[in-house]
This record gives structure tokens, sequence and C-alpha cells, in this order.
């Protein structure tokens, strides 16, 4: 699985999207859809997008009994997205179904990401709140286990956890990292970051970044420069 950088499209419809996504002449990123555009827009987004040559990460996370997710999953898969979604906290037996419902009938799927634990939660909220008493990395660590046993592809997590998670789960597990952000950049609302270099040498497979490239006066140089960066890290974490 090749290396890539995925740009989060946190617009809130369509025009704002697709005019973001008109300034890229060259090239054609990986984008991630979430929630907002999505309700917004509907599927008719996705297609759009889609059509203009781009491969999409649509990032519902997808959280309920088994054959609600399983259906839910065979509507998403024909969207011809290239990843998808759901919450591990609902359980092999979700995530089994999710994976089932996901393939098409040429045998092929979307790659299928868990969620762990959000980084919204922390230790305090997980055990007031959830009655998980664990410490976050062997939360963290078991639902990364659960999900690579269900057949999933890969986890969302920090870039500081890929190398953990890979350990863990094995080399070909994928670690799908946000909370990226250039050396000198504002952090914003993000706590632990690291650079795209960072997380290519930390064994990151796809870095998604969002107001790093999003918010740049030129959203192309910015993207190609989180594409440099991060094989160059990779690079690094191989030599
Ligand atoms: O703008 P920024 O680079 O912070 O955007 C990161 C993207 O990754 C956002 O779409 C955010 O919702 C998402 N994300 C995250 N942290 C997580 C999971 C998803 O920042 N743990």
């Amino acid at each position: 699985m090749a290396k890539d950088v995925i740009v989060a499209c946190d617009f809130p419809d369509r025009e704002r999207t697709l005019a973001f996504l008109s300034r890229f002449p060259e090239e054609k990123p990986f984008v991630k859809i979430g929630m907002e555009l999505f309700y917004a827009e509907g599927p008719s987004v996705v297609r759009e997008i889609r059509e203009r040559g781009h491969r999409i990460f649509l990032d519902l996370k997808l959280h309920d009994i088994p054959n609600t997710v399983k259906k839910a999953m065979a509507v998403l898969s024909r969207l011809d997205v290239d990843m998808v979604n759901v919450h591990a906290a609902g359980t092999r037996a979700m995530m089994e179904a999710a994976l089932e419902g996901l393939v098409r009938p040429d045998g092929t799927r979307p790659l299928l990401i868990a969620v762990t634990q959000l980084t919204s939660t922390d230790r305090e909220s997980m055990a007031r709140d959830l009655l998980i008493r664990e410490p976050m990395e062997a939360v963290v660590a078991h639902y990364a286990s659960v999900a690579r046993e269900a057949g999933l592809d890969g986890v969302v997590c920090s870039p500081l956890e890929a190398g953990r998670i890979h350990e863990i789960c094995g080399a070909g597990f994928l670690t799908v990292t946000p909370g990226i952000r250039f050396p000198e950049g504002d952090r914003q609302d993000q706590k632990r970051v690291m650079s795209p270099e960072e997380a290519g040498a930390a064994g990151s497979d796809f870095i998604v970044v969002g107001r790093p490239v999003t918010g740049a006066a030129d959203p192309a140089e910015a993207y190609r420069r989180c594409v440099r960066d991060f094989a160059r890290g990779a690079e690094l974490a191989q030599a």
C-alpha cells in the first residue's frame, strides 16, 4: 500500500468544496469527506468529487447494530469510495458485518479503518462516562487488535501511536494519522502534533491534513510540501 497524504475537506457545502478542489491544477489529492458535508449535500457530492478523479475517504464513523452497519456499508461501497470507517467500540461482530457489507459484486471493497478512542476522550472521561478504567494506550492497543482480528485494514490514530500499533498489529496494518502540522505552523486545537516528515519517519501510512492545506494561501503548494516531506520521512524510517 502506497503511503499517501489525505486532505481533510472540512467545508460546509458543495460549492466551497469544489472551489477548493479546483485550486489543484495538476494533482488529484486523496480527500476526506466528513459528516458535515455528507449530511448537507448527500451522496451526490461524493459522486461529483469521484468523477473529478479524486480518491475518497468517507469519514462517517459508523456505530450501530451489525445488521444495520452491514447494510449501510453496502450503500457506501456502491459510491465507489476508497476508504470508510467505523467505531471499534461497536465490537468485533459489528466490524465483521461492516466488512461483509462493503464487498462489491466484483470482489473489491473500500479500505475499512477503525476509530479506537476519539482524541477528544481522555482517561478521566473514559473512566467517568464509559466505565473504562484502563490506561488510554492499553485501550487503543486493545481496540486496534480487535479491529485486526475482525479483518479490518487499519486504524485512525495519532502519529505518535503509529509505531506501537504496527508492533502490535503488524507492519501491514494501516495507520491513518491526523494531527499533522508544519513545524512553523499554528497548532490550532490539535494538542499532540507531528510534522509530515516526522509522521513519515514514525511509520504513518496515511497522514490526514486539514487546515495546513485548506487554510494555506497556496493549497496546492502546501499539499506538495506535505507529500514531499512525508515521503522523505518514510525514506528515513527505512534507511
Ligand atoms: O485541520 P486539521 O489538520 O486539524 O484536520 C484534521 C482532520 O482530522 C479533521 O477532519 C478532524 O476532524 C480529523 N481528526 C482529527 N483527530 C482525530 C480524528 C479525526 O483531527 N482523532
